[in-house]
């Protein structure tokens, strides 16, 4: 019989290849609605060529017969006039009042002004509110026109969508212009006009959510001024545009313009050239759904500033200027001009139906420091600036990789590795492989910046894949045996709890006076051996209660941990092979589907209410920097230090944080995200603390700041040495032969012993706490550093922490006897 698996992934392979693509509909019924609409763009069309300005003037109810133009619309028309009277007091605040005779096509024969004649590219800023708002009356519409028509009937309809009701928010005007002859207008051997494609994107700061729409429309390219409309089954916006227009030569301009380019689209429409059926719907991909709650439409003005350009003095030479930089930075030759400067707009959006008005926030009503209308780059320069900080972002990856190159081959040999925690290194790993995969992500859609995006994902992708993965994997190799040993333990420990087996009996760990009675098993490495009596006792700091600890440790009435733990076989059965540690294969699953996940929720995020969203990246911006927790926490549990290079450390902290700065702290970063300084300082302290507390763990001792009972024992190599009667644990060999007595008197009075270090042959002076010294505050202080120079092994041999330490990154073994050493 076949695997039902593959039979239900049959049948979903058939349904996708068979299903028909969504929106499609029976051919018939789409001829006939297409002509149905061509012919209905028709009559809008000969509306628009045969009438003249002030055929359509509410105040004197002189309607047009094209959808939202009529008398029975009861539309907001009245306001009209005011709200073209505010987009012509913004034109002339943007050019100065001697120039506003230009938007009635009296420029004579005045020099040109300085301004982008190509507005493609991205604005943003920020909206408020009108003055003009309170003399709009709010339009009466009768909403039982306007109910979308479901399966059931007509749906009850309380308002529109895309209606704004907040007093502010955020706002962002996206433009295209296409470089066609057909959508330019010359007059007298000057380009005049030319259509512009917008989107609109307006932001609500109380709800913190925020709706697009698209718009078509005229560029003036003389004066920088823009008129744009929606248009929907309700109101055929793009139709009436020329008349909204400023002034009567506006009007005509706009006339001859849309009459050409709309016929024209009109008749690729006929054609079946086009594929949507309304060409000029407010939505993305032109679909307008009879099913859906119709929407607010707008007639926006906008107007452009005039561009500074250094270094000319006004005239005909700055326009000139100013155009040879914009033919240079879309086709460069190596000309040198000056930067490009930033395009600036103030905006009017009115909508006759919901009866609002807004406008970008800037001056004169506002201080420029507070809101300076909108603001934005030209399309390529925006990209010129993505390419350079794409560029800076790999360099900072290739640190990363550096500083990591180095690490690895530090951490060349099993002791060395055994101390590097796994997840500290899984974390900066699953960093890079989410860099990876949003830029193989925005690739796709930036076709500009698909080299360097491609570029930098592969360096990211290197880092993850060929040296993340092979170091994981080299550590998880490593530390198998220890993992394995503590589930061993732990299933050892359930058992017992469960009911102890009559064999084991409970020794208790420590006697009441704190020094142990029997050395409990180290958990990671066994230091027992079959010379138990010369096995020296964990030795014991005052600051580790962890070692007089009461919790009892179970051990076999014959005391041998050491054969059971070196002998997992002899009582495994089945089960325990099945409880074994996961290996590293399903590590791998694991860590790709966390990263999966990671960019779908963060993918599903970004659209998510401003507020949640912000929320949201700034929690697993902060769980990614605390990649060094994992590192503290092993320190603490081994008791071991120095895991990971300084500068490693240092390196990763301040190459990691520096895209957090660059979003958060930049004003110009390529996404536009607000500046949030405060976050941002969140952010690097968390960062930096964790690097403190590494470097304390370094010179104070991994376990400074824990004072419970939750750590394991560990083997303590910079035992506090004592030499008194309830305790002795000096190492063997202890030069007692001094030069001469003064010298040892000397000596042992400032609490000094002087041993030699077997491996560079050299004297260590250390100090010695006697009954004359005792409980004088040697304890602390000076003592912590003290003790950081020399290593006692548990076989009593005393060595210089750097020679130990050297020795043992590659043997666990002493040097002297052989005897095996713990872990560092
Ligand atoms: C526009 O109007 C003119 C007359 O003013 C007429 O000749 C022409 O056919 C009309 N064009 C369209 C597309 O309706
Ligand atoms: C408006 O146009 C429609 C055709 O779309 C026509 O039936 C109607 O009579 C016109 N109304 C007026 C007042 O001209
Ligand atoms: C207005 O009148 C026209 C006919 O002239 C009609 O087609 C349209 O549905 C009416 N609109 C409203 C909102 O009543
Ligand atoms: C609204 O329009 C519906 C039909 O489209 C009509 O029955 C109803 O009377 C109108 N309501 C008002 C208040 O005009
Ligand atoms: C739009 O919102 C305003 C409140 O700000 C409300 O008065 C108006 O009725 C709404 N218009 C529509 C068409 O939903
Ligand atoms: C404006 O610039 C954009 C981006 O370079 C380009 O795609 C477009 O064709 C240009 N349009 C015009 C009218 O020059
Ligand atoms: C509109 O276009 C037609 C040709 O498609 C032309 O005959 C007519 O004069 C134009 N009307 C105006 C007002 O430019």
């Amino acid at each position: 019989m076949a695997d039902p698996r593959a039979i239900v992934a049959l049948v979903i392979l058939l349904f996708i290849f068979f299903s028909p693509p969504p929106g499609q509909e029976p051919l018939v019924h789409a001829r006939s609605r297409l002509e149905h609409i061509v012919a209905a763009e028709r009559h809008d069309l000969t509306i628009l060529n045969q009438t003249r300005l002030g055929d359509f003037d509410p105040a004197q109810e002189r309607w047009l017969n094209i959808s939202g133009f009529r008398a029975n619309d009861t539309f907001a028309w009245q306001a009209l006039p005011l709200v073209k009277e505010r987009a012509r007091h913004q034109s002339a605040h943007a050019l100065g009042h001697d120039n506003l005779v230009r938007l009635d096509g009296g420029d004579g024969d005045r020099p040109p002004l300085p301004l982008y004649r190509n507005v493609t590219g991205t604005m943003y800023g920020e909206w408020v509110r009108s003055p003009i708002q309170p003399s709009v009356a709010s339009p009466k519409l009768n909403m039982t026109e306007y109910s979308p028509v479901g399966p059931f009937g007509p749906i009850p309809l309380r308002s529109f969508s895309k209606n704004v009701t907040a007093k502010a928010g955020s706002l962002e005007v996206w433009f295209e212009e296409a470089d066609t002859q057909e959508t330019l207008l010359w007059h007298e051997g000057k380009r005049v006009a030319r259509e512009v494609k917008a989107q609109i994107s307006v932001g609500d700061e109380e709800a913190g959510d925020s709706w697009d729409t698209r718009l078509f429309g005229v560029h003036f390219l003389e004066t920088g001024n823009i008129m744009l409309a929606t248009t929907t089954d309700k109101f055929a916006g793009i139709f009436g545009l020329p008349h909204m227009a400023l002034s009567e030569y506006h009007y005509q301009s706009s006339q001859e313009l849309l009459n050409r380019t709309l016929g024209l689209s009109i008749s690729e429409q006929e054609d079946g050239l086009l594929r949507s059926f309304s060409p000029w719907a407010p939505t993305p991909d032109g679909t307008s759904d009879s099913s859906m709650a119709p929407t607010c439409d707008m007639i926006v003005y906008l107007q452009q500033h005039i561009v500074p350009v250094p270094g000319v003095e006004p005239g005909p030479d700055q326009e000139s200027l100013l155009s040879f930089i914009e033919q240079e930075i879309r086709f460069p030759t190596g000309a040198s001009i000056p930067p490009a400067q930033q395009m600036a707009f103030s905006m009017v959006a009115f909508s006759p139906d919901c009866g609002f008005v807004i406008e970008s926030k800037g001056p004169p009503e506002f201080a420029p420091q507070e809101a300076n209308h909108l603001r934005g780059l030209k399309l390529e320069v925006g990209y010129q600036r993505a390419r350079r900080h794409l560029l800076l972002f790999a360099a900072v990856v290739s640190g990363q990789l550096f500083f990591f190159l180095r690490q690895m081959r530090d951490a060349s040999t099993p002791s060395t590795r055994s101390r590097i925690s796994f997840y500290t290194i899984s974390m900066l790993s699953l960093g890079d492989g989410f860099t990876t995969m949003v830029f193989c992500l925005i690739s796709l859609f930036i076709q500009t910046l698909w080299v360097p995006l491609i570029a930098t994902g592969f360096l990211a992708f290197m880092s993850v894949s060929f040296f993340g993965m092979r170091f994981l994997m080299d550590i998880w190799a490593v530390q198998a045996p220890e993992r394995e040993r503590r589930e061993r333990r732990e299933r050892q420990q359930r058992q017992q709890a469960a009911g102890p087996p009559a064999a084991a009996t409970t020794v208790p760990a420590s006697t009441a006076d704190g020094a142990p009675a029997q050395p409990p098993p180290p958990p990671q490495a066994p230091i027992i051996t079959a010379a138990g009596a010369e096995t020296l006792p964990a030795p014991v700091t005052a600051a580790r209660p962890v070692d007089t600890g009461a919790t009892p440790v179970f051990i076999p009435s014959d005391q041998d941990t050491q054969a059971e733990e070196d002998a997992p076989n002899a009582a495994a059965t089945g089960v325990e092979a099945g409880q074994r540690a996961p290996g590293f294969g399903s590590l791998y699953t694991r860590f790709y589907f966390l990263l999966l996940i990671t960019l779908f929720l963060s993918l599903n995020a970004t659209s998510w209410p401003s507020g949640l969203r912000r929320g949201y990246f700034t929690l697993l911006a902060f769980s990614y920097l605390s990649f060094w927790i994992p590192q503290i926490h092993r320190n603490c549990m081994r008791n071991c230090r120095h895991a990971l290079r300084w500068d490693f450390v240092a390196g990763q902290s301040l190459l990691r944080l520096l895209p957090f700065a660059y979003f958060y702290g930049y004003e110009n970063n390529v996404l536009f995200a607000a500046v949030d300084l405060i976050d941002l300082g969140i952010l690097a302290a968390w960062v930096w603390i964790q690097v403190l507390l590494l470097l304390s763990q370094e010179i104070i001792g991994p376990r400074w700041f824990v004072r419970g009972t939750w750590v394991p024992p560990a083997y303590d190599y910079h035992p506090i040495l004592r030499d008194d009667e309830e305790a002795n644990n000096l190492p063997i060999g202890a030069t007692t032969s001094m030069p001469s007595p003064e010298q040892e008197k000397e000596a042992k009075d400032k609490g000094k012993r002087v041993f030699d270090c077997a491996i560079c042959m050299h004297e260590i002076e250390v100090p010695v706490l006697n009954e004359g010294s005792a409980g004088e505050g040697l304890t602390t202080g000076s003592l912590v550093l003290e003790r950081r120079k020399y290593m006692v092994t548990p076989c009593r041999h005393i060595f210089h922490s750097s020679c130990l330490e050297g020795w043992m990154k590659f043997r666990l073994v002493c040097p002297i006897d052989r005897e095996e050493l713990p872990p560092l």
